[in-house]
């Protein structure tokens, strides 16, 4: 397995090439299968019919009963209810609501960036994005502004416990995450804490809040008006863990790339110049498609090694059997670039692939994963993609960027995450 631990992607990516598009991965403990075409991919992912689940087992009966049921310890119908009832969470008015909390956030946090234009450091996009995304996060979800002091233990118990999770297959693959179980369950633990106080506090209150956590507690409602407090409490961390470092790992890859096509740069210049300066609200969003695009390549990129489900009944898949109880993994990875739907340059950064609608006609739609597909496609996908159009604009607005010639994404597996070393200059104020 050393193969995959120095380079997860690169590795399987040439397993597929030699392999084709069903394969199977010997893991310790397990076997994986690998499918790599967007057929296939439809087949697990969309299997409405329940052929394939997540990896659910009696342990998530187990870990529901002693921490709560959180979405994504449920399956079959009970399942499909809490989604339901965690739709409205993103749907248009709550958008509206964060698209302004976002951008005002955004607007405070990257003030603080001037000190960087102004020194002229070298900062690791990666390593500086988390201060202004999160607090951002925070506000949408608990309406509060965080204290440094609750963000920064925030930000480290979410790096601890979400560690597990990041480009692994579980704590079995990773035989170092089994010597900081203890800290990251500790993690976990102070995490559970403080979220619980949070909804403790406003249970106590009694008053409605208009933000993210008023809108899981909501869907957490008995008929008489009490709340499941645990179950709520999974969820809101489970969102927490959703966004940590996904959002920021992408639009740090996102920037770093966006030099590598000069002209994609440039434009996506222009379209945040056509703002004229304003901090961008919701309706401007539709103004931004450019840097939609932009993004949307930057995560085609991005895209982890593995989504992964486990057979419930015998089948086969392009000719192959799988068994009962076989693990089952998408790579949006590989899938991601094969040259089959991404063109002869599948490495290139191009966001005319997300943006000219021929060209996205062309292609399996299930050639892109980055959001997951089917009934566990991701919930905070119209906040990611929000994030991402105002966080690039607003930063275009005050800062050009620019990333040493001789970088490429290189994925560290000691910090689960490609560095983006850059210098941010001041974009120069418009003459009167
Ligand atoms: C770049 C950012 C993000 C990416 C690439 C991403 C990707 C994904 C993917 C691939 C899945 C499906 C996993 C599977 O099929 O096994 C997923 C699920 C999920 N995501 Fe995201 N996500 C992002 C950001 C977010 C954010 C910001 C939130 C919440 C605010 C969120 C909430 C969720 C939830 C709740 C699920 C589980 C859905 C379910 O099981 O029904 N995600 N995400």
């Amino acid at each position: 397995m050393g193969d995959y631990w120095a380079d997860p992607c690169g590795y399987l990516r040439e397993l597929r090439n030699r392999y084709g598009d069903v394969y199977r991965l010997p893991w310790p403990m397990a076997e994986v299968v690998m499918v790599n075409h967007p057929d296939h991919v439809a087949h697990v992912l969309n299997s409405r019919e329940g052929k394939y689940g997540r990896m659910i087992g009696r342990s998530a009966g187990f870990a529901g009963f002693a921490v709560g049921a959180g979405l994504g310890l449920l399956d079959g119908e009970k399942y499909r209810q809490r989604r339901k009832a965690l739709a409205p969470m993103f749907g248009r008015r709550q958008l509206t609501r964060i698209a302004s909390c976002l951008a005002d956030e955004f607007d405070k946090s990257l003030a603080r960036w001037d000190r960087f234009a102004e020194s002229g450091e070298r900062i690791d996009l990666h390593e500086e994005l988390p201060a202004v995304i999160m607090p951002a996060f925070m506000r949408v979800m608990f309406s509060k502004e965080l204290t440094d002091a609750e963000l920064h233990q925030v930000e480290v118990d979410m790096r601890a416990w979400m560690s597990p999770f990041t480009y692994s297959l579980g704590f079995l693959g990773r035989p170092r995450l089994l010597l900081e179980a203890g800290n990251i369950a500790q993690a976990w633990l102070r995490m559970r804490r403080w979220v619980l106080r949070r909804v403790d506090e406003r249970l106590v209150d009694g008053q409605s809040y208009d933000d993210t956590a008023q809108v899981v507690l909501d869907a957490h409602r008995r008929d008489g008006g009490s709340i499941r407090r645990r179950d709520a409490v999974l969820d809101i961390m489970s969102l927490m863990g959703a966004a940590w470092d996904s959002v920021d790992a992408s639009l740090a890859l996102t920037l770093g790339l966006l030099p590598q096509n000069p002209a994609a740069q440039q434009r996506l210049y222009d379209e945040v110049d056509g703002l004229g300066g304003a901090v961008p609200t919701f309706d401007d969003l539709d103004r931004l498609q450019w840097a939609r695009a932009c993004f949307a390549e930057g995560l085609r990129l991005e895209a982890p090694p593995f989504l992964l489900r486990v057979a419930k009944v015998n089948d086969t898949i392009g000719g192959y059997q799988i068994r009962r109880g076989s693990r089952v993994a998408v790579s949006p990875y590989a899938l991601h670039r094969d040259a089959r739907w991404w063109g002869p340059d599948p490495d290139s950064y191009d966001p005319m692939r997300f943006y000219d609608k021929d060209t996205i006609a062309a292609r399996p739609s299930l050639a892109y994963v980055a959001f997951g597909a089917g009934p566990r496609r991701c919930l905070g996908m119209p906040m990611t993609e929000m994030i991402a159009q105002l966080l690039l604009a607003q930063l275009h607005q005050r800062f050009r960027v620019q990333i040493p010639t001789d970088w490429s994404p290189r994925y560290d597996p000691a910090a689960s995450r490609s560095h983006v070393p850059a210098v941010i200059t001041k974009v120069p104020a418009p003459a009167n």
